[in-house]
């Protein structure tokens, strides 16, 4: 038990406040809406306006922390995959937004939508060492492939923000775990664009391949078997993935076992068909919605974690609900917060999305609309982004 004395104590989404939906975008586009609500997996879409980035929504995100929380975080680790700038980390924004302790290190980890689980396992590591101390974990993205593509229907925008520290909350993280790397092309993004190159077919079969191959070694490493699993939480780049992994994982599993893993996995997945692709933070999302949508957890139930960036990196592990873990959770503000969001038509979305900042050292100066951006980008100028607070 001393093992797994640390994980989760707090986590909370942020999302911009507006959305499209997929059955609207699906009309526009000529496109049976079932393709993308039942095929893809996807109900609604977030859109982020020119006033949000990666620094604002994981600000947002974290708003949750106290003054207490902030004066015990010694590390600010910031997983994306849609960076702002090469050199300065998006975590040391995120640091001076919340009022961070100074004697801190922020740091930016990259690997697609993998990096957020790397920053877990070191905070971890970290929180083992010195458990009086906190380490905050952020997650944040924007989802682009753009308009009229193939990916166009996985978009979407969010973070998550997670602080670990020793006898957490909400859950424990068992260090046992099981990880890979293997050289493909399934998804990147070279420096010259802001959307995402994807070959969505071998995504997926890499997404299956990988996830077979950390649960065969999980498995014999651990000695843990589906059985001893509650329900597993995986990354949802669109929710239809997940149930494919899901499918990989059940193969020989009683049918009472996949009856109760499938109404789990449905719980699960609520909020990311709400809010789209969030690349690094969408297994996190998927946990969140899980605490607050299912039905019979309880204390000391085991739930898989399955983490995956293209090109690629996978991981297999789990958690352990705390005894408060549902203290921790509140559904009704997170539902409240995801139906405040407005609704836009297709068209507002795609001038939102072509509303991108200057990249040619003009200024400009911004007011935030929504009610939901208590951080927001405030302007450019001397090719700095200046944020703040309201
Ligand atoms: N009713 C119900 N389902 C329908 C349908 C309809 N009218 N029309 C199509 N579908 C289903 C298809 O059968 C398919 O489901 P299946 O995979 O279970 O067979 C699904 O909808 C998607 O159809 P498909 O023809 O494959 O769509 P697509 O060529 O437009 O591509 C993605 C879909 C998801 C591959 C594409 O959007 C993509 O590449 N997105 C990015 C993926 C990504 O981000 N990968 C990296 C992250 S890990």
């Amino acid at each position: 038990m001393q093992n797994l004395a640390v994980g989760i104590d707090k986590m909370d989404f942020y999302a911009p406040g507006y959305f499209v939906d997929m059955a609207n975008l699906a009309q526009a586009r000529g496109v049976d809406p079932k393709k993308f609500n039942e095929g893809i997996g996807q109900d609604q879409m977030a859109v982020p306006p020119i006033t949000q980035d990666i620094v604002t929504m994981g600000a947002n995100a974290a708003d949750f922390l106290t003054e207490e929380d902030k004066a015990a975080i010694d590390m600010v680790l910031v997983g994306t995959e849609s960076g702002i700038d090469q050199s300065k980390s998006s975590a040391v924004y995120i640091h001076h937004l919340l009022g961070i302790q100074p004697f801190a290190r922020s740091v930016e980890l990259k690997e697609a939508c993998y990096s957020a689980t790397a920053a877990l396992h070191l905070g971890l590591d970290y929180v083992r060492t010195h458990p009086e101390r906190k380490v905050l974990v952020v997650a944040s993205d924007i989802a682009r492939y753009g308009l009229e593509t193939s990916g166009e229907a996985t978009q979407g925008a969010g973070a998550v923000a997670i602080l670990l520290a020793a006898n957490p909350r909400l859950a424990l993280v068992d260090p046992d775990s099981a990880f890979m790397t293997e050289d493909v092309m399934d998804f990147w993004r070279p420096n010259y664009t802001d959307k995402a190159m994807v070959d969505g077919k071998l995504s997926l079969r890499q997404y299956t391949h990988v996830l077979e191959q950390v649960w065969d070694k999980y498995q014999a490493e651990t000695g843990l078997t589906l059985d001893d699993f509650e329900a597993v939480c995986f990354h949802l780049p669109y929710t239809k993935m997940g149930l494919k992994g899901l499918r990989r994982l059940m193969k020989g599993a009683s049918d009472e076992k996949k009856d109760s893993l499938r109404t789990y996995f449905e719980a699960s997945e609520q909020y990311s068909r709400r809010i789209g692709n969030v690349y690094t933070g969408s297994l996190y999302l998927s946990l969140i919605s899980l605490l607050d949508q299912a039905e019979g957890l309880k204390a000391g139930d085991r739930i898989g974690m399955y983490s995956y960036g293209s090109g690629s990196v996978g991981e297999f592990f789990s958690l352990i609900l705390a005894d408060d873990f549902q203290a921790g959770q509140d559904k009704a503000a997170h539902e409240a917060f995801l139906d405040q969001r407005e609704e836009i038509s297709v068209d507002r979305y795609e001038a939102l999305f072509n509303d991108v900042l200057p990249t040619d050292g003009s200024e400009l100066t911004l007011t935030a609309e929504h009610p939901s951006e208590t951080y927001y980008v405030q302007g450019i100028a001397d090719h700095q982004r200046h944020y703040a607070k309201r």
